[in-house]
């Protein structure tokens, strides 16, 4: 068993990785001070799958288990989901000392810890992420949030969990779109953090696609260490947390003009990962053999590296205005320097992002 702690003073949590872990979540939790009434949280695909070991290792372990499924998908991520999971919360009785558990991907996870956030201003939160994208990324480093139709994730809060439970054996049964999707994530780490770990992958990434548990366990490992590192040096993302998106101005831009589903996130950071490399390579921050090996990478892996048609550059320009990250009125982008090293850089001009959309 593999684990990792987050040291983030009295919000620090362990991150434990292994196969298996599931049928452990309730010994875990009765570790803990925790009350005896808990709120699982999965999802329609997810339940059928991986429910029932959960609802019965937590009673087991002598907890009363409210198990609510929300619909599969993007869709979910709403604050009238929310509400209705509030509802079940109170029908359950559950109070300050009970924790929210959410036993899924990043929707079921962002879910799940905005409810645990928000619910009599906090209660214990408790991921148990089922995706790869999950597992080396949105289970870790406490952000929560449910979509608004003025945008993705913005209604939300900074919210750690008490711990991260990554059972890589659930990975088993991801299909393989999904996983590749993951895969841009892991990919990105490498780029941004590690050099020795992206070439790794560049060696090895057959033995992630083939879900070998060896690969896949040092794999969740390693960007869960980085993942960690960022987080502990920038917790709310004043700075140096915002590396992490690199791949995403662009990547969200994709997103939401082919219409969010079309691309799946992963999918889309993917192509802006290469385009935010050209962007790098333009402004001579890296050589074109580096902008090569994670166009290569990407590609290696089944991932798209070019945009799709009928995305005009002026209409994805327009689009990036709508991020998050967008302060006064200024494109922010993370850019590669190296392979294994990033920055982040503010006023990009658009004709540069434009040469390099086109
Ligand atoms: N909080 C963060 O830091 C952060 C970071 C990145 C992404 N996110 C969010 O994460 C979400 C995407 O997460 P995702 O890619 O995990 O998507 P997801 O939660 O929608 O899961 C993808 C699909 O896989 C299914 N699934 C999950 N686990 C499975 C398993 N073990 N076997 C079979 N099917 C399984 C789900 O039901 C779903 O259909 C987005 O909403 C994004 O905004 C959050």
């Amino acid at each position: 068993m593999r684990r990792i702690d987050v040291a983030l003073g009295s919000r620090s949590y362990p991150i434990y990785i292994a196969g298996g872990l599931l049928n452990d979540l309730g010994a875990y939790l009765s570790e803990m001070p925790l009350g005896k009434k808990v709120l699982l949280i999965t999802d329609t695909h997810v339940d059928p799958l991986y429910g029932e070991k959960a609802r019965d290792t937590l009673a087991r372990a002598g907890f009363q288990v409210a198990a609510v499924r929300v619909p599969a998908g993007e869709n979910s991520k709403t604050l009238d989901q929310a509400a209705k999971l509030y509802d079940t919360a109170f029908g359950h009785g559950l109070d300050r000392s009970c924790p929210v558990v959410a036993l899924g991907g990043g929707v079921v996870g962002d879910l799940a810890g905005f409810v645990a956030a928000t619910y009599m201003r906090g209660v214990p939160f408790v991921q148990v992420p089922t995706t790869l994208l999950s597992q080396v990324d949105s289970s870790v480093g406490g952000k929560v949030a449910v979509n608004h139709p003025r945008g993705k994730n913005i209604i939300g809060a900074f919210y750690q969990p008490r711990m991260v439970l990554v059972d890589v054996d659930t990975l088993q049964t991801l299909n393989a779109r999904e996983l590749r999707a993951g895969l841009a994530e892991v990919i990105k780490y490498g780029v941004i953090w590690d050099e020795e770990f992206f070439a790794w992958l560049e060696e090895n990434s057959s033995g992630v696609l083939n879900l070998e548990p060896a690969a896949l366990e040092y794999v969740i490992e390693t960007c869960c260490k980085i993942k960690a590192a960022v987080v502990e040096q920038d917790e709310t993302e004043q700075g140096r947390r915002a590396i992490l998106n690199y791949g995403h101005t662009i990547g969200h831009a994709i997103e939401s003009l082919s219409g969010y589903g079309t691309y799946l996130h992963g999918e889309a950071v993917a192509v802006g990962m290469v385009l935010e490399a050209r962007l790098a390579l333009n402004k001579d921050l890296l050589t074109i053999d580096e902008a090569a090996r994670i166009t290569r990478l990407l590609s290696q892996v089944g991932l798209p590296v070019s945009l799709p048609q009928g995305l005009a550059a002026g209409d994805m320009i327009k689009s990036m205005y709508f991020d998050k990250k967008v302060t006064e009125n200024k494109l922010t982008f993370a850019l590669p320097v190296n392979i294994g090293g990033c920055r982040v850089f503010q006023g990009l001009s658009e004709s540069e992002i434009k040469q390099a959309l086109d």
